[in-house]
Protein backbone atom coordinates (compact mmCIF):
# COMPACT_ATOMS: atom_id res chain seq x y z
CA UNK A 1 0.00 0.00 0.00
CA UNK A 2 1.04 3.66 -0.30
CA UNK A 3 -0.21 7.10 0.33
CA UNK A 4 1.61 10.24 0.32
CA UNK A 5 1.22 10.93 4.06
CA UNK A 6 0.44 7.99 6.92
CA UNK A 7 -1.36 9.05 9.84
CA UNK A 8 -1.02 7.50 13.30
CA UNK A 9 -4.17 8.06 15.82
CA UNK A 10 -7.96 9.27 15.08
CA UNK A 11 -8.24 11.82 17.69
CA UNK A 12 -8.71 15.62 16.03
CA UNK A 13 -5.34 15.97 15.16
CA UNK A 14 -5.09 13.29 12.61
CA UNK A 15 -8.54 13.33 11.39
CA UNK A 16 -8.26 17.35 10.62
CA UNK A 17 -4.89 16.83 9.12
CA UNK A 18 -6.45 14.03 6.95
CA UNK A 19 -9.74 15.90 5.97
CA UNK A 20 -7.93 19.20 5.50
CA UNK A 21 -5.33 17.70 3.20
CA UNK A 22 -7.81 15.67 0.75
CA UNK A 23 -9.48 19.21 0.68
CA UNK A 24 -5.92 19.91 -1.55
CA UNK A 25 -5.77 17.04 -3.13
CA UNK A 26 -3.71 15.00 -0.71
CA UNK A 27 -3.89 11.50 -0.02
CA UNK A 28 -3.65 9.79 3.58
CA UNK A 29 -4.48 6.29 5.30
CA UNK A 30 -5.28 7.31 9.28
CA UNK A 31 -4.05 4.51 11.43
CA UNK A 32 -6.06 3.91 14.58
CA UNK A 33 -5.57 1.33 17.39
CA UNK A 34 -9.04 1.96 19.15
CA UNK A 35 -12.49 0.99 17.59
CA UNK A 36 -14.58 3.63 16.30
CA UNK A 37 -16.66 3.80 18.90
CA UNK A 38 -14.39 4.32 21.61
CA UNK A 39 -12.78 7.22 20.16
CA UNK A 40 -16.38 9.06 19.13
CA UNK A 41 -17.22 8.03 23.05
CA UNK A 42 -14.22 9.69 24.77
CA UNK A 43 -15.14 12.45 27.19
CA UNK A 44 -12.64 15.28 27.07
CA UNK A 45 -12.65 18.76 27.24
CA UNK A 46 -15.02 20.85 25.01
CA UNK A 47 -14.01 24.48 24.55
CA UNK A 48 -13.43 26.38 20.78
CA UNK A 49 -11.68 28.79 20.41
CA UNK A 50 -12.55 31.34 17.86
CA UNK A 51 -10.20 30.59 15.46
CA UNK A 52 -10.69 26.66 16.01
CA UNK A 53 -14.41 27.24 15.23
CA UNK A 54 -13.38 29.11 12.03
CA UNK A 55 -10.49 26.94 11.08
CA UNK A 56 -13.57 23.81 11.20
CA UNK A 57 -16.30 25.60 9.75
CA UNK A 58 -14.09 26.95 6.62
CA UNK A 59 -12.99 23.30 6.23
CA UNK A 60 -16.60 22.64 5.62
CA UNK A 61 -16.91 20.23 9.15
CA UNK A 62 -18.60 23.20 11.38
CA UNK A 63 -22.60 22.66 10.50
CA UNK A 64 -23.18 20.95 13.30
CA UNK A 65 -20.83 22.64 15.48
CA UNK A 66 -22.81 25.89 14.36
CA UNK A 67 -26.28 25.07 14.96
CA UNK A 68 -25.50 22.74 18.59
CA UNK A 69 -21.88 25.01 19.96
CA UNK A 70 -22.96 27.44 23.02
CA UNK A 71 -21.83 30.70 22.29
CA UNK A 72 -20.07 31.77 25.17
CA UNK A 73 -18.98 35.80 25.80
CA UNK A 74 -17.53 35.56 28.86
CA UNK A 75 -16.50 33.22 31.89
CA UNK A 76 -17.08 33.91 35.64
CA UNK A 77 -14.17 33.86 38.16
CA UNK A 78 -16.14 32.68 41.68
CA UNK A 79 -13.33 33.43 45.28
CA UNK A 80 -13.93 34.21 48.47
CA UNK A 81 -17.50 34.69 48.49
CA UNK A 82 -17.71 36.83 45.19
CA UNK A 83 -18.27 36.33 41.40
CA UNK A 84 -16.78 38.06 38.89
CA UNK A 85 -16.87 37.92 34.83
CA UNK A 86 -14.85 38.31 32.57
CA UNK A 87 -16.27 39.94 29.67
CA UNK A 88 -14.74 38.57 26.58
CA UNK A 89 -17.27 40.78 24.89
CA UNK A 90 -16.32 43.92 26.12
CA UNK A 91 -12.64 43.20 26.54
CA UNK A 92 -12.56 42.15 22.69
CA UNK A 93 -15.75 42.88 20.62
CA UNK A 94 -16.30 40.29 18.08
CA UNK A 95 -14.59 37.79 19.74
CA UNK A 96 -15.87 34.64 22.03
CA UNK A 97 -15.60 30.31 21.98
CA UNK A 98 -17.89 27.78 21.69
CA UNK A 99 -18.65 25.18 23.95
CA UNK A 100 -18.68 21.96 21.83
CA UNK A 101 -17.42 18.43 23.52
CA UNK A 102 -14.66 17.19 21.52
CA UNK A 103 -16.09 14.25 20.98
CA UNK A 104 -18.67 15.76 18.86
CA UNK A 105 -15.82 17.13 16.93
CA UNK A 106 -14.18 13.99 16.36
CA UNK A 107 -17.86 12.29 15.39
CA UNK A 108 -17.86 15.36 12.73
CA UNK A 109 -14.67 14.57 11.47
CA UNK A 110 -15.11 10.80 10.88
CA UNK A 111 -18.51 11.83 9.40
CA UNK A 112 -17.37 14.02 6.73
CA UNK A 113 -13.80 11.86 6.09
CA UNK A 114 -15.46 8.67 5.40
CA UNK A 115 -18.41 10.71 3.04
CA UNK A 116 -15.59 11.34 1.14
CA UNK A 117 -14.21 8.59 1.16
CA UNK A 118 -11.19 8.57 3.14
CA UNK A 119 -9.58 5.71 4.28
CA UNK A 120 -9.38 5.21 8.04
CA UNK A 121 -8.72 1.72 10.03
CA UNK A 122 -9.99 1.39 13.18
CA UNK A 123 -8.45 -1.42 15.50
CA UNK A 124 -4.71 -1.48 14.12
CA UNK A 125 -2.11 -3.62 15.82
CA UNK A 126 1.01 -2.86 16.56
CA UNK A 127 1.82 0.00 14.50
CA UNK A 128 5.46 0.84 13.92
CA UNK A 129 7.49 3.37 11.96
CA UNK A 130 10.52 3.17 10.02
CA UNK A 131 13.50 4.13 7.54
CA UNK A 132 11.78 7.90 9.09
CA UNK A 133 15.21 9.80 7.32
CA UNK A 134 14.16 9.24 4.05
CA UNK A 135 12.11 6.71 2.93
CA UNK A 136 9.63 6.20 5.42
CA UNK A 137 6.89 3.57 5.99
CA UNK A 138 4.37 2.27 8.48
CA UNK A 139 3.91 -1.51 9.40
CA UNK A 140 0.92 -2.80 11.03
CA UNK A 141 -1.36 -5.69 11.41
CA UNK A 142 1.38 -8.23 9.27
CA UNK A 143 0.54 -4.84 6.70
CA UNK A 144 3.10 -2.43 5.27
CA UNK A 145 1.92 1.43 3.94
CA UNK A 146 4.83 3.28 2.24
CA UNK A 147 4.84 7.16 2.52
CA UNK A 148 5.98 10.59 1.04
CA UNK A 149 5.09 11.64 5.01
CA UNK A 150 4.27 10.34 8.25
CA UNK A 151 2.23 12.69 10.63
CA UNK A 152 2.02 11.61 14.08
CA UNK A 153 -1.09 12.21 15.81
CA UNK A 154 -1.17 9.19 18.39
CA UNK A 155 -1.72 11.45 21.79
CA UNK A 156 0.81 10.83 24.26
CA UNK A 157 1.08 7.81 24.72
CA UNK A 158 1.56 6.69 21.30
CA UNK A 159 4.05 5.25 19.63
CA UNK A 160 5.51 7.94 16.93
CA UNK A 161 7.49 10.22 19.54
CA UNK A 162 9.17 6.93 21.19
CA UNK A 163 10.45 5.83 17.72
CA UNK A 164 13.02 9.11 17.25
CA UNK A 165 15.84 8.28 17.83
CA UNK A 166 17.71 8.96 21.42
CA UNK A 167 19.05 12.64 21.48
CA UNK A 168 17.48 14.39 19.33
CA UNK A 169 14.38 15.23 20.99
CA UNK A 170 14.63 17.84 24.25
CA UNK A 171 11.55 17.11 26.29
CA UNK A 172 10.13 20.02 28.64
CA UNK A 173 7.76 18.56 31.86
CA UNK A 174 6.06 20.18 34.40
CA UNK A 175 4.03 18.04 37.25
CA UNK A 176 1.19 19.11 39.46
CA UNK A 177 0.20 17.28 42.65
CA UNK A 178 -3.31 17.17 41.37
CA UNK A 179 -6.00 15.49 38.94
CA UNK A 180 -9.01 16.71 38.06
CA UNK A 181 -12.19 14.46 38.19
CA UNK A 182 -14.46 15.11 35.44
CA UNK A 183 -18.21 14.21 35.13
CA UNK A 184 -21.04 14.36 32.73
CA UNK A 185 -24.76 14.94 34.66
CA UNK A 186 -28.04 14.96 32.82
CA UNK A 187 -29.00 18.41 34.70
CA UNK A 188 -29.32 22.12 33.13
CA UNK A 189 -26.34 24.33 33.44
CA UNK A 190 -26.91 25.98 36.96
CA UNK A 191 -25.37 29.17 35.54
CA UNK A 192 -25.51 30.52 31.81
CA UNK A 193 -21.57 30.65 31.62
CA UNK A 194 -18.44 28.55 32.72
CA UNK A 195 -17.88 29.04 36.78
CA UNK A 196 -13.96 28.99 37.69
CA UNK A 197 -13.55 28.58 41.34
CA UNK A 198 -11.09 28.92 43.68
CA UNK A 199 -11.84 27.52 47.50
CA UNK A 200 -9.50 26.70 50.37
CA UNK A 201 -11.02 23.05 49.41
CA UNK A 202 -9.38 23.22 46.05
CA UNK A 203 -10.62 23.94 42.46
CA UNK A 204 -14.20 23.12 41.11
CA UNK A 205 -15.45 24.24 37.54
CA UNK A 206 -19.02 24.59 35.84
CA UNK A 207 -19.23 24.03 32.28
CA UNK A 208 -21.79 22.75 29.92
CA UNK A 209 -22.66 20.72 27.00
CA UNK A 210 -25.95 21.05 25.96
CA UNK A 211 -29.03 22.81 27.63
CA UNK A 212 -29.98 19.40 29.39
CA UNK A 213 -26.21 18.36 30.31
CA UNK A 214 -23.83 20.31 33.00
CA UNK A 215 -20.33 19.25 33.00
CA UNK A 216 -18.12 19.86 35.92
CA UNK A 217 -14.40 19.23 37.30
CA UNK A 218 -13.27 19.07 40.74
CA UNK A 219 -9.45 19.41 41.79
CA UNK A 220 -8.83 15.57 43.52
CA UNK A 221 -5.41 14.52 45.15
CA UNK A 222 -2.89 12.48 42.25
CA UNK A 223 -3.67 9.02 43.12
CA UNK A 224 -7.77 8.98 43.12
CA UNK A 225 -9.44 6.69 41.20
CA UNK A 226 -12.95 7.59 39.71
CA UNK A 227 -14.14 4.74 42.25
CA UNK A 228 -13.29 6.83 45.00
CA UNK A 229 -15.90 9.06 44.08
CA UNK A 230 -19.56 7.79 44.67
CA UNK A 231 -22.58 10.18 43.04
CA UNK A 232 -23.29 11.99 46.36
CA UNK A 233 -19.40 12.71 47.21
CA UNK A 234 -19.12 14.52 44.16
CA UNK A 235 -21.89 16.38 44.57
CA UNK A 236 -21.51 17.48 48.29
CA UNK A 237 -17.96 18.42 47.29
CA UNK A 238 -19.03 20.02 44.04
CA UNK A 239 -21.58 22.20 46.15
CA UNK A 240 -18.73 22.99 48.82
CA UNK A 241 -16.76 24.51 45.81
CA UNK A 242 -19.55 26.08 44.34
CA UNK A 243 -22.56 27.67 46.69
CA UNK A 244 -19.92 29.87 47.65
CA UNK A 245 -21.77 32.97 46.51
CA UNK A 246 -25.18 34.35 47.51
CA UNK A 247 -28.10 33.05 45.82
CA UNK A 248 -26.14 30.32 43.69
CA UNK A 249 -27.68 27.32 44.06
CA UNK A 250 -26.25 23.75 42.21
CA UNK A 251 -28.89 21.61 40.27
CA UNK A 252 -28.02 17.94 41.11
CA UNK A 253 -28.82 15.46 38.43
CA UNK A 254 -27.82 11.95 37.25
CA UNK A 255 -24.02 11.09 36.45
CA UNK A 256 -23.69 9.18 33.61
CA UNK A 257 -19.51 9.78 32.81
CA UNK A 258 -16.95 9.71 35.26
CA UNK A 259 -13.07 10.12 34.61
CA UNK A 260 -9.91 11.11 36.13
CA UNK A 261 -7.29 13.93 33.92
CA UNK A 262 -4.13 13.74 34.78
CA UNK A 263 -2.18 17.28 35.30
CA UNK A 264 0.96 17.96 33.23
CA UNK A 265 2.52 20.53 31.09
CA UNK A 266 4.90 19.12 28.40
CA UNK A 267 6.34 19.71 25.45
CA UNK A 268 9.06 18.60 22.80
CA UNK A 269 11.48 20.52 21.01
CA UNK A 270 11.54 20.32 18.26
CA UNK A 271 8.35 18.41 16.86
CA UNK A 272 9.25 16.85 13.89
CA UNK A 273 12.19 13.90 12.85
CA UNK A 274 13.53 12.96 9.29
CA UNK A 275 9.62 12.77 7.14
CA UNK A 276 8.14 12.38 10.49
CA UNK A 277 5.93 15.30 12.50
CA UNK A 278 4.38 14.99 15.66
CA UNK A 279 1.41 17.23 16.05
CA UNK A 280 -1.07 17.78 18.95
CA UNK A 281 -0.82 15.45 22.41
CA UNK A 282 1.62 13.60 20.62
CA UNK A 283 4.39 16.77 20.92
CA UNK A 284 2.70 18.62 23.89
CA UNK A 285 0.49 18.57 26.96
CA UNK A 286 -1.18 21.21 28.83
CA UNK A 287 -3.26 21.44 31.94
CA UNK A 288 -6.85 21.77 30.96
CA UNK A 289 -7.17 24.81 33.21
CA UNK A 290 -7.14 26.58 29.95
CA UNK A 291 -8.56 24.32 27.99
CA UNK A 292 -5.71 24.64 25.49
CA UNK A 293 -5.46 20.92 24.41
CA UNK A 294 -7.43 20.45 21.28
CA UNK A 295 -6.98 23.93 20.08
CA UNK A 296 -3.41 23.64 20.06
CA UNK A 297 -3.99 20.54 17.91
CA UNK A 298 -5.84 22.24 15.34
CA UNK A 299 -3.13 24.66 15.38
CA UNK A 300 -0.72 22.33 14.71
CA UNK A 301 -2.45 20.86 11.79
CA UNK A 302 -3.04 23.73 10.20
CA UNK A 303 0.43 24.69 9.46
CA UNK A 304 1.04 21.49 9.14
CA UNK A 305 -1.38 21.02 6.10
CA UNK A 306 -0.21 24.59 4.29
CA UNK A 307 3.52 23.04 4.70
CA UNK A 308 2.25 19.92 3.20
CA UNK A 309 0.57 21.66 0.34
CA UNK A 310 3.59 23.66 -0.37
CA UNK A 311 5.53 20.22 -0.54
CA UNK A 312 3.82 18.25 -2.96
CA UNK A 313 2.93 21.22 -5.07
CA UNK A 314 6.24 22.21 -5.70
CA UNK A 315 8.84 19.97 -4.19
CA UNK A 316 9.77 22.88 -1.61
CA UNK A 317 10.63 21.41 1.89
CA UNK A 318 11.23 25.30 3.02
CA UNK A 319 7.70 25.36 5.22
CA UNK A 320 7.95 21.90 6.42
CA UNK A 321 11.65 22.44 7.66
CA UNK A 322 9.95 25.70 9.52
CA UNK A 323 6.49 23.57 10.95
CA UNK A 324 8.11 23.11 14.53
CA UNK A 325 9.28 26.24 14.89
CA UNK A 326 6.10 28.08 13.27
CA UNK A 327 4.27 25.86 16.12
CA UNK A 328 6.13 26.27 19.38
CA UNK A 329 5.97 29.75 19.77
CA UNK A 330 2.18 29.34 20.30
CA UNK A 331 2.75 26.05 21.53
CA UNK A 332 4.58 27.97 24.72
CA UNK A 333 2.09 30.36 25.13
CA UNK A 334 -0.47 27.73 25.41
CA UNK A 335 1.67 26.58 27.96
CA UNK A 336 2.25 29.57 29.80
CA UNK A 337 -1.56 30.64 30.20
CA UNK A 338 -2.39 27.11 31.24
CA UNK A 339 0.23 27.32 34.49
CA UNK A 340 -0.87 30.57 35.28
CA UNK A 341 -4.30 29.78 35.23
CA UNK A 342 -3.53 26.60 36.80
CA UNK A 343 -1.56 28.30 39.51
CA UNK A 344 -4.16 30.65 40.63
CA UNK A 345 -6.93 28.86 40.71
CA UNK A 346 -5.95 25.41 42.13
CA UNK A 347 -5.00 24.44 46.20
CA UNK A 348 -1.44 23.10 46.44
CA UNK A 349 0.25 21.31 49.49
CA UNK A 350 2.97 24.00 49.80
CA UNK A 351 0.15 26.31 50.42
CA UNK A 352 1.04 28.73 53.08
CA UNK A 353 -0.95 31.79 53.98
CA UNK A 354 1.75 33.83 52.26
CA UNK A 355 1.12 31.82 48.91
CA UNK A 356 -2.72 32.11 49.28
CA UNK A 357 -2.97 35.63 49.87
CA UNK A 358 -0.90 36.31 46.88
CA UNK A 359 -3.12 33.95 44.93
CA UNK A 360 -6.17 35.95 45.93
CA UNK A 361 -4.34 39.52 45.38
CA UNK A 362 -3.79 38.33 41.76
CA UNK A 363 -7.39 37.08 41.33
CA UNK A 364 -8.42 40.68 42.62
CA UNK A 365 -6.20 42.31 40.14
CA UNK A 366 -7.20 39.97 37.39
CA UNK A 367 -11.09 40.90 38.53
CA UNK A 368 -10.45 44.55 38.71
CA UNK A 369 -7.88 45.73 36.71
CA UNK A 370 -9.20 46.09 32.51
CA UNK A 371 -5.47 45.49 31.30
CA UNK A 372 -5.37 42.27 33.68
CA UNK A 373 -8.46 40.95 32.88
CA UNK A 374 -7.62 41.83 28.86
CA UNK A 375 -4.67 39.43 29.32
CA UNK A 376 -6.75 36.77 30.44
CA UNK A 377 -9.74 37.26 27.54
CA UNK A 378 -7.23 37.17 24.73
CA UNK A 379 -5.51 34.21 25.69
CA UNK A 380 -8.47 32.46 26.63
CA UNK A 381 -10.46 33.02 23.37
CA UNK A 382 -7.09 32.31 21.46
CA UNK A 383 -4.32 34.57 19.97
CA UNK A 384 -4.63 35.08 16.68
N1 LIG B 1 -1.38 3.25 17.06
C1 LIG B 1 -2.48 3.85 16.54
N2 LIG B 1 -3.18 4.80 17.17
C2 LIG B 1 -2.76 5.18 18.38
C3 LIG B 1 -1.59 4.62 18.99
C4 LIG B 1 -0.91 3.61 18.28
N3 LIG B 1 0.17 3.04 18.79
N4 LIG B 1 -1.42 5.22 20.18
C5 LIG B 1 -2.41 6.09 20.33
N5 LIG B 1 -3.24 6.09 19.26
C6 LIG B 1 -4.44 6.89 19.04
C7 LIG B 1 -5.31 7.03 20.28
O1 LIG B 1 -6.15 5.90 20.46
C8 LIG B 1 -6.09 8.28 19.95
O2 LIG B 1 -7.30 8.00 19.30
O3 LIG B 1 -4.08 8.21 18.73
C9 LIG B 1 -5.18 9.06 19.02
C10 LIG B 1 -4.67 10.34 19.65
O4 LIG B 1 -5.77 11.21 19.82
P1 LIG B 1 -5.88 12.24 21.03
O5 LIG B 1 -5.39 11.62 22.29
O6 LIG B 1 -7.26 12.76 21.02
O7 LIG B 1 -4.83 13.41 20.68
P2 LIG B 1 -4.90 14.58 19.62
O8 LIG B 1 -5.58 14.17 18.37
O9 LIG B 1 -3.53 15.13 19.59
O10 LIG B 1 -5.86 15.63 20.27
C11 LIG B 1 -5.47 16.53 21.26
O11 LIG B 1 -7.16 15.56 22.55
O12 LIG B 1 -5.99 14.31 24.16
C12 LIG B 1 -6.89 15.31 23.92
O13 LIG B 1 -6.94 16.82 25.63
C13 LIG B 1 -6.30 16.52 24.45
O14 LIG B 1 -7.71 18.11 23.67
C14 LIG B 1 -6.50 17.49 23.37
C15 LIG B 1 -6.65 16.80 22.11
C1 LIG C 1 -15.02 21.41 29.54
O1 LIG C 1 -16.16 21.86 29.36
O2 LIG C 1 -14.78 20.21 29.38
C2 LIG C 1 -13.92 22.31 29.95
C3 LIG C 1 -14.15 23.67 30.06
C4 LIG C 1 -13.13 24.51 30.46
C5 LIG C 1 -11.88 24.00 30.76
C6 LIG C 1 -11.63 22.65 30.65
C7 LIG C 1 -12.66 21.80 30.25
O3 LIG C 1 -10.90 24.84 31.16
Amino acid sequence: MRTQVGIIGAGPAGLLLSHLLHLRGISSVVLEKRSRDHVERRVRAGVLEHGTVDTLVQAGVGARLLREGLPHHGIELRYGAESHRIAFDQLLPGRSITVYGQQEVVKDLIAARLAAGGDIRFEVTDVALHALEDRPYLTFGGERLDCDVIAGCDGFHGVSRPAVPDGVLTTYERAYPFAWLGILARVPPSAEELIYARTDRGFALHSMRSPEVSRFYLQVPPDTSADDWPDERIWAELKARLETVPGFTLATGEIFDKGVTPMRGFVTEPMQYGRLYLAGDAAHIVPPTGAKGLNLAVADVRVLAEALDAFFATGSADLLDGYSRACLKRVWRAQHFSWWMTTLLHTFDTDDDYGRRLQVSHLDYVTASEAAATTLAENYVGLP
